[in-house]
Parts: structure tokens; C-alpha cells; sequence
């Protein structure tokens, strides 16, 4: 069965290899794409995603979202994806232009038009995700599923104790988590799982385009810092698509989290009870990948996409 999705992004390097492996799986349709301002400014983030959209050939609508935060002033990752958000790659000039409607308005309406059959993956700040809740809380209802990449359970990136989308825009990322329905949270504690390593790298040789023009300087780009080398970068957004594609990849444990939006030293935390009793449990926690089918599935999709761009 072909899952239908919708993409709240931030491209952002990793976000643009979670499009590539939604569009080139078979088993996932993507039916819209939402640009919100997180690792770069919206400017920049909507235009990588209409920019990606036209290179890997797909159809989706691309709308703009927000360009700030629900409270706070924008924080952004800049110094990690590079000032325009894919590094140093700058895709081919589009002459698509974008669904006239507001992000916040697309995910509504597209949910609406078909209820219990659209997934809703969200890979950036959960700024527009926030937004549409509040004007429409029966998306909470209407999602088939909803995955986010953000948090973490045990230590965050942009601080100690915060992952940089829920640090970007905590009040937003509270009332994602409480509105109601599942959140599957794909933290750091997964994603630091999935890293383009040299082993991995040596998979996309032969994927023409995609290879030189987009994944090889992206993620030259994005593994350039000292801890990475060996590592490689972990592509965190790809994880969220990953799990819609195959739950079984990751094992993954029911919880309560909650947003720290008061802290001091811990604002954007994902207070994370494994404990927690059935009926306070909000979010189901992927905690190990299973790293071979998971490159195995990004490997494969990528194969898919190469292939149509030639
Ligand atoms: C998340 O932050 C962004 O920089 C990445 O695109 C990813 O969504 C990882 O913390
Ligand atoms: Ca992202």
C-alpha cells in the first residue's frame, strides 16, 4: 500500500536527502511540501524546496510557511548547512512557481480532503505545525500518522539539554506534543545512529546527477566538521521519512514528553517518561536503527531518483 505524505521542512542538507528518499521510495506518495525558517531563513528554505522539488522531478505543491518562531526572536543553522542551507550547492533556477496558499492552510486543506489517509512528516522547527493546529485541531485527527525528527531523551545539539528544531521554536513544539494525537519523535538518540560514513558514501557512486551535483558536495559540506570525519554526519530528517516507510527499522517505545519552555538553561528540552502511565503517554520514542535496511532503503531510493534525473 502507498502511504500519502505531506513535508513540513527546512532544506537544510539533511532535509533535502529525507525528499529524495520519499520521492524515490515506491511505497510513499508525497503529496505537498511546506517550507517553515529553521536552519536558514524562510527566503531561502522555500526556495530550496521548490528548487529540490524541480531537480528530483516531483509534482508536490510547495508552500511558504512561517519565517519566525510563535514568541521568540529566529534562531538559525547556518553555520551547519551553509548561509543558503545546502552548503555551497546552489540548485538550478526554477521558473515553478509556489502554491498561492499559506504552508498553514496547504496542510489543512490537504488533510481535510481525505481524512485518516495523509501521514504529516515534520523536519524543521514545528512552527507552521503549531500554527495549523491551533487554526484547524481536527488535523490531530485527520493525520493517518504524524513523525517528526526533533528532541532528544538524553542530550541536545543546540544546547546540553536542546535539539535544535524544538530549541528553534519551543512554544510551538508544545502545543505540537499536546494536542492530542501521537507524535513519533525520531530524536537525536536515533538519528546519531544514521550516518553518512566513507562506507555508506561508497553506495552512491553511479547515481549521475544526484551524486555529483547534490549529495557528494552536500555532504562534503555537512561532514566537514573535525567530530564528523570519522563518524560521518548524521542525516537526522531522513529517519522521520524512514520510519513511515518501514516502522519495523527502528524499535520504538511509547512515552510522555513534554517541552521545557521555562527553563533557564533547558528551554527546548523533551522531558521524555518512558514511565509514564498508559493514558498520559503522547508520543511513541524510536530508540535503535537498524543501520543496514536503513541505508539499504536510502540506497535504493536514491537509485530510484538518479534514475528518473538522467
Ligand atoms: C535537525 O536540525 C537541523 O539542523 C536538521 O535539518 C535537523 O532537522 C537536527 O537537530
Ligand atoms: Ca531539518
Amino acid at each position: 500500500m502507498v502511504k500519502e505524505v505531506l513535508i513540513d521542512c527546512d532544506p537544510g542538507i539533511d532535509d533535502a536527502l529525507a525528499l529524495a528518499l520519499a520521492h524515490g521510495d515506491p511505497r510513499l506518495n508525497v503529496v505537498g511540501i511546506t517550507a517553515v525558517g529553521g536552519n536558514v531563513p524562510l527566503e531561502f528554505t522555500t526556495e530550496n524546496s521548490l528548487r529540490l522539488r524541480d531537480f528530483y522531478g516531483m509534482t508536490a505543491p510547495v508552500a511558504r510557511g512561517a519565517g519566525r518562531p510563535l514568541v521568540r526572536e529566529g534562531i538559525n543553522a547556518g553555520n551547519v548547512h551553509g548561509v543558503m542551507g545546502l552548503g555551497e550547492v546552489v540548485l538550478p533556477e526554477t521558473a515553478t512557481e509556489l502554491d498561492p496558499r499559506h504552508a498553514v492552510d496547504l496542510i489543512i486543506e490537504t488533510l481535510a480532503a481525505a481524512p485518516g489517509e495523509i501521514s504529516l512528516i515534520a523536519t524543521g522547527p514545528l512552527t507552521n505545525i503549531a500554527l495549523a493546529v491551533r487554526k484547524e485541531p481536527r488535523i490531530v485527527e485527520w493525520a493517518a500518522e504524524f513523525v517528526i525528527m526533533g528532541g532528544a531523551y538524553t542530550r541536545g545539539n543546540r544546547t546540553p539539554a536542546a535539539e535544535f528544531n524544538v530549541m528553534a521554536d519551543p512554544e510551538a513544539a508544545a502545543v505540537v506534543f499536546e494536542a492530542g494525537w501521537t507524535t513519533v519523535m525520531i530524536g537525536l538518540d536515533l538519528t546519531h545512529q544514521a550516518r553518512a560514513n566513507a562506507e555508506v558514501r561508497t553506495r552512491f557512486a553511479g547515481l549521475g546527477r544526484l551524486e555529483s551535483e547534490l549529495l557528494t558536495p552536500c555532504l562534503d559540506f555537512y561532514g566537514r566538521f573535525p567530530d564528523y570525519r570519522e563518524l560521518g554526519p548524521a542525516i537526522h530528517d531522513a529517519c522521520a521519512v524512514a520510519y513511515l516507510i518501514d516502522p519495523t527499522l527502528m524499535d520504538a517505545v511509547p512515552a510522555r514528553v513534554d517541552v521545557e519552555t521555562q527553563g533557564r538553561y533547558t528551554s527546548g528540552m523533551t522531558v521524555t517518561d518512558f514511565q509514564a502511565p498508559p493514558e498520559a503517554r503522547n508520543a511513541l520514542v524510536p530508540t535503535t536503527l537498524d543501520q543496514g535496511r536503513f541505508w539499504d532503503l536510502m540506497t535504493e531510493a536514491f537509485g530510484v531518483v538518479a534514475k528518473s534525473m538522467a
